[in-house]
């Protein structure tokens, strides 16, 4: 019903109708269109209503649309087969249920909206609709499992190159795998493995990218540590994007498979913003101190501190 509302204001577009008229068109009270409206605009539509005169609709938010996105990313494999949904409880879940039932390697799963996005540590991730791209590539490398967190390195190295090009110049990577830009988190990036001792059987690799969200959507924790292309005035397309995004990592990927990770660790350290930088670590076991000076072959964090170099496996870092 909320479409049928929403192509009705589509072929009314610049005009106001009122409620009355939409009511009638489609069957269903002037309550119910109002409520599918509320949900509308909290969807990004730029819907103008007064009380008399009705509604109107201004601007649609720029939506995904799979078979484009197909023609034009010039990659091999990488989003070449593209599953797009409105809804989802969190796009990794969804991958991982069909990478177990044998979905190819490059295979992306985007959706508009998560309920249940998920992030490391067990936290939440907020991916409102529309408002950025929310969505999981599925992997099936050749590497051993031990390597899978230098998989995560790469990614970051990827989307950091990717969203230069996309004109966010100044963000820079924090360990292990967030991308901010001013200190505020753009991007974060999951991976999940299924594998067996010695063998990989797939990585579903979920990225959750901010473009348009504004300050006004995030609650109050997340105001202070949260920014999007649109906080940092830069405009872009969602599906440039996208389309930028899958050709880096596909890019970096082929070149993992053929030179190792070495080159990455170099990299993933000149995209670093926190080289150099006192930081705090948030350790499995302990709250500690230093200042981060590099990154080992295995892609642990360096930290110097009074007590020595800490090698960082896992945890948190604020910098
Ligand atoms: C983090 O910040 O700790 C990682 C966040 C990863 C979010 C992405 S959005 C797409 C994919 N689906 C999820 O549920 N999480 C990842």
């Amino acid at each position: 019903m909320r479409q049928d509302i929403l192509d009705y204001l589509t072929a009314h577009e610049g005009e106001f109708v009122s409620g009355q008229r939409i009511s009638e068109a489609l069957g269903i009270s002037r309550t119910a269109v109002w409520k599918h409206i509320k949900v509308l605009k909290a969807r990004g539509y730029v819907i103008e209503s007064y009380t008399k005169k009705g509604y109107c609709l201004r601007e649609a938010p720029e939506l995904i649309v799979p078979e484009k996105i197909k023609a034009q990313v010039q990659t091999e494999f990488f989003g070449k087969q593209f599953i797009y949904l409105e809804k989802i409880d969190s796009t990794n879940t969804y991958a991982k249920k069909i990478a177990d039932s044998g979905a190819p390697e490059g295979t992306v799963v985007l959706a508009e909206e998560q309920r249940g996005g998920r992030g490391r540590l067990d936290r939440s991730f907020l991916s409102p609709f529309a408002q950025g791209l929310w969505f999981s590539l599925i992997l099936r490398p050749s590497f051993s499992p031990m390597e899978v967190s230098k998989l995560t390195l790469m990614a970051a190295v990827a989307v950091t190159k990717a969203l230069h090009r996309c004109g966010l110049t100044e963000c820079g990577i924090k360990w292990p795998n967030d991308i901010l830009v001013h200190d505020k988190k753009v991007v974060g990036i999951l991976t999940e493995l299924h594998a067996s001792a010695e063998k990989i059987n797939y990585v579903v690799m979920g990225i959750g990218i901010n473009v348009s969200l504004t300050k006004k959507m995030l609650p109050r924790e997340l105001k202070r540590i949260v920014t999007s292309f649109a906080m940092e005035n830069v405009e872009a397309l969602r599906a440039d994007i996208l389309k930028t995004v899958l050709e880096e990592l596909e890019h970096y990927y082929i070149s993992v498979s053929e030179n190792g990770f070495a080159p990455i660790i170099e990299e993933w350290k000149v995209l670093s913003c926190m080289m150099n930088r006192e930081v705090e670590v948030s350790a499995i076991d302990r709250i500690f101190k230093g200042k981060a000076v590099g990154l080992d072959e295995d892609g642990n964090l360096l930290v110097e501190t009074n007590k020595g170099t800490e090698r960082v496996l896992a945890g948190d870092v604020h910098v």
